[in-house]
């Protein structure tokens, strides 16, 4: 049992969840990091202690309801209270619509969707014992517009959006703060690692960020009890624009790619 409410990481062994379960740690937060891979998860946990932090690393899959359960259970054992879900897992496939496997379609759902259902199942009435509970969803700018190449991707973050705005209005009595990340194109491992021949254009025509500069925004967002946390002012400018000018917006977003051929060769 720790002294202090314990953070809960769902992708916490690189990348974005790993950067945000960082700086919660140097705040002084116990954390548990939850992914698939066990080598990702030693290394995550090897980074966490070199600073001195408290983690419990959990093997488990967003996509799978009970293992997603059974990861809660472990952590509340471990550190007693859960008080801050980071649902940060999640996978890209990318590529021209009808070259995407449809096996890639069917696990984008299960975890990018699935995962954010299964996430706030099991987070949800943990969060509320706490009496000072909140859930913050990892989606991407991917929301606001899509761009060639995102055909199993972008829907999943549509629907991770719009899940957020459903329990957030559905939910406004239960005693859990909810909030939504958009980060922008982020320099991690999921972009780096695309094949050339499925890379689309946008990833070569706009400008990235670091993980950590999300984790900073995550971790500014939930201290400043935001409800939907950008990275830059400019991703909260274009937030704003796609809801108001979707059409202006969307030409000329679809101009700046023109002649870049959607996917990149
Ligand atoms: N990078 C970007 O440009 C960008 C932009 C906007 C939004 N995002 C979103 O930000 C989040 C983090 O992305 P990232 O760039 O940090 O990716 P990343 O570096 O590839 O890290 C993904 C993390 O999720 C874990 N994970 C993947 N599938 C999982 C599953 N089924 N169950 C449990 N854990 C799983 C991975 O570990 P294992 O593989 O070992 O499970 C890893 O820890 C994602 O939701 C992504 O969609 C990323």
């Amino acid at each position: 049992m720790s002294a202090r409410p314990a953070a809960l990481v769902t992708g916490g062994s690189r990348g974005i969840g790993l950067a945000t379960a960082l700086r919660l740690a140097a705040g002084g937060r116990p954390v548990a990091l939850v992914a698939r891979g066990e080598a990702g998860l030693s290394r995550a946990e090897r980074a966490m202690g070199d600073r001195g932090a408290e983690c419990l690393a959990i093997r488990a899959d967003v996509s799978s309801a009970p293992e997603v359960d059974r990861a809660f259970a472990a952590a509340i054992e471990r550190f007693g209270t859960i008080d801050l879900v980071v649902h940060a897992a999640g996978i890209l496939s990318t590529g021209r619509f009808d070259r995407i496997p449809v096996e890639d379609y069917e696990s984008s759902i299960r975890v990018n969707y699935l995962g954010a259902v299964h996430v706030a199942r099991a987070a949800l009435p943990r969060l509320a014992a706490s009496g000072n509970g909140c859930l913050v969803q990892v989606a991407s700018v991917i929301a606001f517009k899509s761009f060639p190449g995102f055909a199993a991707y972008a829907p999943t973050k549509w629907a991770v959006r719009a899940l957020h705005e459903t329990l957030d209005a559905e939910l406004r009595q239960v005693p859990v703060r909810l909030a939504i990340v958009y980060p922008p194109i982020t320099d991690t491992a999921m972009i780096r690692d695309i094949p050339a021949d499925r890379r689309p254009a946008v990833y070569d025509r706009f400008g990235s960020v670091t993980a950590d500069e999300v984790a900073a925004a995550i971790v500014r967002g939930i201290e400043s009890r935001s409800r939907r946390i950008f990275v830059r002012r400019t991703d909260w400018l274009y937030f704003h624009l796609t809801r108001l000018a979707p059409g202006i917006t969307g030409r000329v977003l679809d101009r700046m790619l023109a002649g870049r051929g959607g996917i990149s060769r």
